[in-house]
């Protein structure tokens, strides 16, 4: 086996063969910073910006005639950008829709499932991000399920990492919904999204997933695995902008189901404005559409789907795989110190990669300041995500040999080591 070259020509080389190099020109990271946190919030691209001034420029010169005169008119954002979205998480068109938040797709989505589940109990696991177990307890509470009691936490054996086994372990016939993430936002382990739909099926119960750190990163099949619903945020991967609006998606064999939190944006479009009292949802996904689309929120999706269509997102993932792949090599090589938090098997990894150290807190501050942006998820993890839109292998040994000199240098030691961590 070729013996791994850790240095800096040879990181040099790869980006000068890498297919996707050409991208990163369409965006600009802060103080062309090495910006290594595209899963919290993705960089200001051209074409994001360009889409978003199209929307200012619209509302400028056709003010409320822009619903239905612009181009696109701002009234179908949200299923425009549906039908588009579709392509990237491998649903149908009419499966998929923009809009509102993650969290507030949880709630929609979760209690829409549970109302027409014969089960009282949601699966999820104990390394989730809180938001989505706020949102569930919530729907819960709201059906007289006490949360103590339909809220089944999975827990991990590692701490990593959450087993499939110990999903189905949980999983029984008073299950309603078996809610994971695609992707683990702290350890980055990827889930076996038709194996979970599998499971949860055995027991007619729903499976849906929050694919926040996998959208735009990771392929999906969506609709082939079956998978009841999913939920996602496009300010990540997805580089829509920062609060950017999120995308859900729900299976076709489920379109006859009433949004649990109904509104006028979900209601059929047909006879929208006729201002019914009683609530007709739409026949399909974009009956999940609350309030108003949020367009200047939406506008900069347009810029960035067109990227990611470019690109194509099996070449994306490609490309990431081999950016973690070879950041992980160098951690190995390079920092003794620290352990990869992350599955090694490429198949089990998402886009991101977890170092471990106990001063992660310090470290990724004492590393923000030398121009590398990562971020620290506590206790332990600084979180690294070499986005393949504007990422490169350079990049990638530049964020290594700037942790090994910190160490080195023990510059950590003058930063506290308070939990700080923003989404
Ligand atoms: C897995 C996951 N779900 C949800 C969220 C946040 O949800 P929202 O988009 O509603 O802020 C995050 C934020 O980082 C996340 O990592």
């Amino acid at each position: 086996m070729d013996e791994f070259d850790a240095s800096q020509s040879a990181a040099r080389m790869r980006d000068a063969e890498s297919s996707l190099t050409g991208l990163r020109e369409r965006f600009s990271t802060p103080a062309d910073a090495v910006y290594m946190d595209g899963n919290s919030l993705g960089v200001h691209g051209e074409d994001a910006a360009a889409a978003l001034e199209r929307a200012v420029e619209q509302w400028r010169e056709l003010g409320i005639e822009a619903w239905t005169a612009a181009d696109p008119p701002w009234f179908d954002y949200g299923e425009r950008l549906g039908d588009r979205l579709a392509d990237v998480v491998g649903a149908k068109p009419a499966e998929c829709v923009a809009a509102n938040s993650t969290t507030v797709n949880i709630h929609t989505l979760v209690g829409t499932f549970l109302d027409a589940a014969d089960g009282e109990r949601v699966v999820v696991n104990e390394l989730d991000f809180p938001t989505d177990h706020y949102a569930i307890r919530a729907q819960l509470r709201a059906r007289g399920i006490d949360p103590a009691e339909g809220l089944v936490v999975v827990e991990s054996e590692d701490g990593h990492t959450i087993e499939t086994d110990a999903i189905a372990a949980a999983v029984d016939d008073d299950t309603a919904v078996v809610f994971m993430p695609s992707v683990l936002y702290r350890s980055g382990q990827l889930f076996d999204l038709e194996a979970i739909t599998e499971i949860a099926h055995e027991h007619d119960a729903f499976a849906g997933f929050d694919l926040a750190h996998s959208v735009g990163v990771v392929p999906h099949d969506l609709h082939f695995d079956e998978v009841d619903f999913a939920v996602w945020c496009s300010y990540k991967y997805l580089n829509a902008g920062p609060g950017a609006i999120g995308g859900l998606y729900v299976h076709e064999n489920h379109f006859d189901l009433d949004p649990a939190l109904p509104g006028w944006w979900g209601h059929d479009s047909a006879t929208q404005f006729e201002l019914r009292p009683e609530f007709t949802p739409a026949a399909d996904a974009s009956a999940y559409q609350i309030g108003t689309v949020p367009v200047f929120s939406a506008a900069p999706l347009f810029g960035t789907l067109d990227v990611v269509e470019a690109a194509g997102i099996d070449e994306l993932r490609r490309h990431s795989v081999a950016l973690t792949r070879y950041l992980i090599s160098l951690v190995d090589e390079r920092l003794p110190e620290c352990t990869v938090g992350t599955p090694r098997e490429a198949e089990r990894r998402g886009g991101h990669v977890a170092i471990e150290h106990p001063e992660a807190g310090a470290l990724s501050r004492a590393l923000r300041d030398r121009g590398v942006v990562v971020d620290y998820r506590p206790p332990d993890v600084v979180r690294v995500a070499p986005s393949p839109y504007y990422v490169g292998y350079e990049d990638v040994w530049r964020a290594v040999e700037g942790l090994r000199v910190v160490l080195d240098e023990d510059a950590h030691l003058d930063y506290a080591d308070e939990s700080e961590s923003v989404t």
